[in-house]
């Protein structure tokens, strides 16, 4: 298992069941908007799953058809499973829909629970689950990009303004 990296910076988090279809496009997208900002040394962002089937594996082959068409590169992750450690040493905790959610404050130290909420939290659409894709069509990986996409812009004003509000912490 790969080591955490995120030391000294403001890290992120993003989970799903299985770490092959939503959580690693989320991963995917806020490192390109991060990437994009210049903002690579001061966030960090990582994926997992509440589950353990598909450790080891890619992500989803049309997670990743659906992500490339929109330039983003899913092909090299490589699917995890949510661990202890990760409550102490992610800054933000972000679950794609409630069942996560549930599974994950279950799991954490009741002194890392505040560090736990839903992505869809940090965006305005109204919505508060990404919906699973894995049994869908094609429309379901759309929509999972859509909503994606609208939550890490949102997300990434906010941990700008904190960065910029607290420069010398991170
Ligand atoms: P994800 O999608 O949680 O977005 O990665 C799923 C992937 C696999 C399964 C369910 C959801 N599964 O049942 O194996």
């Amino acid at each position: 298992m790969e080591g955490f990296s995120g030391k000294g910076k403001i890290s992120v988090l993003m989970v799903c069941l299985g770490n092959i279809c939503r959580s690693p496009t989320a991963h995917a997208v806020m490192e390109k908007y991060i990437e994009n900002k210049g903002l690579s040394q001061l966030i960090y962002v990582d994926s997992a799953g509440s589950g353990a089937w598909h450790t080891g594996e890619p992500p989803d082959s049309r997670a990743i058809a659906k992500a490339r068409k929109r330039g983003y590169q899913l092909e090299t992750y490589r699917a995890r499973q949510v661990n202890a450690a990760d409550f102490q040493n992610f800054s933000f905790i972000l679950a794609m829909d409630e069942e996560n959610q549930r599974d994950l404050l279950k799991q954490s130290p009741e002194s890392q629970k505040e560090k736990i909420s839903l992505l869809l939290d940090h965006s305005s659409s109204g919505l508060s689950a990404v919906p699973d894709p894995y049994y869908s069509g094609e429309k379901g990986f759309d929509l999972v990009l859509d909503l994606i996409e609208e939550a890490c812009a949102e997300l990434l004003e906010t941990l700008s303004s904190k960065i910029q509000a607290h420069p010398k912490r991170s």
